[in-house]
């Protein structure tokens, strides 16, 4: 949610801003700016050019202005406070212009700040909440600089002392950088909920919302911490803390090199990221079980014995993860014998559940810095319940702050619908339960080994799904004018007709819903109409014959039946009008196949509508606000 990034040290800083900014777009992209000092090293000038709409509007508008300059700070914008104009657009400055401001968060107590400033004579020019931290930056800068005996800090920066200063008044989340032309080849930055990553290397350093935008230049990085400061300069990176005492991010070498976040010959990013769903999940189940075949999560922070005392689990998670919790239910139950409730992380964080030390609370997300889960989670730890963190970013907030972490190994994710990190999260979430199976003794160690070869093996025969791609474009062409579609499924496929119906909503901005079959009867039968598809996952499981018969019914009343069937299985075929078959598994790893068709069922009906399949509407890749 908002994209931030800067650079000092090269002489060429608008193009390095531009291309993070380009790498950063899928965290928003209602608007876009960035602020340059230029000019000469005795006269530097503050440069701002800004624009509501994509990226592209603020690159023309660039294209043709003469930007020279060694610093410069950007950021790409989902809009919260004000409307996506140009006005509204970041940086945001300072009165006198000196100074500009990026940020990705929530300042909260906005309305109090905003009176303060204008009664102090402060004229504002846009609606947002990060144009008072601007001018709350440059007032401190202000009244360091007319001389107020302050000790000097450690980093020796006005600027930072005057952010550190100025931070302290703000309530709410941000990432924020300032650049200042007092200080022409600074950035200073901070932190508090929300992400920022630092990186340096001969001479020149960068800031950014998250990895993909610094790894075409290094991949050793720090993550910025809660509370915690970061002047950049060409020289090298200080971080502080809020009293000015030297301290240290978390620093590490990021796995996966710049091709992996390029499009690599496919039309879009969502489409490579479904191919690239047999390797992910070959990485993410790759040395998980030991010689001695024992399974062991990537941190573990537990104390001795306490995952044997559960006897409780929480799942908390949001969207496309949330449904990944939901399958994970299925497995857990089955078989590490333990009762799951899975909830909608910004429900769960203000409810008042029954948590104690012997709950277990399993946090999902693939970014690890969405607001709700992690505020979901923290709600767990505030009553002594562990937290198992399942993410797919490697020094997340929510990693960090977890009792024990199962990473996902998807590789970055560019498209905002997410999918191979469902995928990913899915195969997580079944080795968390035999891993829970192995603490608690619920499974033997052979029963174990064998349901762990079961989902090795799913890799082939997800190649053999991404076959029907083909067929599935043509079905998409044919339903692409339907208003409304259904998705119907039971059992351990109830969370993957819900994500279906997610995904083709959420890229098509067609109506589409998810329902347990069984449910149909009981009122959103009604909805159907004449050749209205119904989407049903329908593979084999103890519950199909059940399904059949609720195929049956809607097709009685005019649906378009599209059923994911197991292959070779006459009666769905019978039953359905369009059948895709896929291979046969064990019902638990069923949903690990039968998400593929619908995402792909998803991607080519948004194709056919023209729609922008990378960048939907409305939609951001990591929410980090509320
Ligand atoms: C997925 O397609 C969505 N864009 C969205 O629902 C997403 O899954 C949700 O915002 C949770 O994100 P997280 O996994 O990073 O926590």
């Amino acid at each position: 949610m908002c994209g931030i990034i800067g650079c000092t040290g090269r002489d060429d800083a608008v193009d390095v801003v531009l291309e993070g900014l380009a790498t950063l777009e899928y965290r928003g992209y209602d608007s876009a700016g960035m602020a340059i000092v230029s000019g000469t090293q005795a006269a530097p000038e503050l440069r701002v050019v800004k624009r509501a709409g994509k990226l592209a509007s603020l690159r023309h508008a660039v294209e043709g202005q003469s930007l020279p300059g060694r610093s410069g700070i950007g950021h790409t914008r989902w809009a919260t406070h004000g409307a996506p104009t140009d006005r509204n657009s970041h940086p945001h400055v300072s009165g006198d212009g000196s100074l500009a401001v990026v940020h990705n968060g929530i300042i909260e107590n906005h309305e109090a700040l905003r009176a303060e400033l204008q009664a102090a004579g402060v004229e504002l020019a846009s609606e947002t909440d990060t144009e008072l931290v601007a001018h709350l930056v440059a007032a401190e800068r202000d009244i360091l600089s007319a001389g107020d005996g302050a000790a000097p800090t450690t980093d020796g920066s006005r600027l930072a002392e005057a952010l550190r200063r100025a931070v302290r008044r703000l309530e709410g989340q941000y990432a924020l950088a300032v650049l200042d032309v007092g200080e022409p080849e600074t950035i200073v930055a901070a932190r508090y909920g929300a992400p920022l990553i630092l990186g340096h290397d001969d001479g020149v350093s960068w800031l950014a919302s998250d990895i993909a935008g610094l790894i075409a230049h290094t991949r050793d990085v720090e993550v910025l911490l809660d509370r915690q400061l970061a002047v950049l300069t060409p020289g090298g990176i200080a971080v502080s803390d809020l009293d000015g005492q030297e301290s240290e991010g978390v620093r590490y070498k990021v796995d996966w090199d710049v091709d992996a976040a390029e499009k690599q010959g496919y039309p879009h990013f969502m489409l490579k990221e479904i191919y690239e769903q047999p390797q992910a999940l070959t990485d993410t189940l790759l040395g998980r079980l030991g010689e001695d075949g024992t399974l062991a999560l990537d941190e573990q922070r537990f104390a001795d014995g306490e995952l044997r005392r559960i006897d409780k689990v929480y799942v908390v998670a949001c969207g496309t993860s949330y449904h990944a919790g939901m399958v994970g239910r299925y497995a857990i139950e089955h078989w590490a014998r333990l009762g799951v409730e899975v909830e909608i992380a910004s429900e769960f964080r203000y409810r008042d559940p029954i948590l104690n030390p012997h709950t277990l609370v399993i946090a999902i997300s693939q970014s690890g810095e969405t607001t709700d889960t992690i505020a979901a989670a923290a709600h767990a730890r505030d009553q002594r319940a562990p937290v198992l963190a399942v993410t797919n970013v490697v020094g997340s907030t929510l990693a960090r702050q977890a009792d024990g972490v199962l990473h996902t190994r998807a590789g970055p994710e560019i498209g905002v619908a997410a999918t191979k990190t469902f995928l990913t999260q899915v195969v997580a979430a079944d080795v968390l339960a035999l891993f829970l199976a192995q603490e608690r003794r619920t499974l033997l160690p052979e029963e174990i080994a064998d349901a762990f070869a079961r989902l090795e093996a799913l890799g082939p025969l997800l190649e053999q799904v991404l076959a029907h791609d083909e067929r599935i474009a043509e079905l998409a062409h044919r339903l692409a004018g339907a208003d409304y579609f259904m998705f119907i499924a039971r059992h351990a496929g109830l969370p993957i007709a819900l994500e279906g119906a997610l995904k083709l909503k959420e890229i098509s901005y067609l109506h589409a819903e998810g329902f347990p079959a069984g449910e149909m009867k009981h009122g959103p039968i009604a909805l159907i109409d004449d050749g209205g598809p119904v989407i049903a996952i329908a593979t084999r499981s103890h519950v199909r014959s059940k399904l059949l018969s609720n195929l049956a019914e809607v097709r009685a009343r005019g649906a378009v039946v599209v059923a994911l069937a197991t292959e070779g299985d006459p009666e769905i075929a019978a039953a359905a009008d369009h059948v895709i078959a896929l291979p046969d598994v064990h019902e638990l790893l069923a949903p690990i196949l039968a998400v593929v068709p619908l995402q792909l069922l998803a991607y080519h009906v948004a194709v056919a509508l023209d729609r922008d399949v990378d960048q939907p509407r409305n939609l951001a890749k990591t929410v980090t606000v509320e």
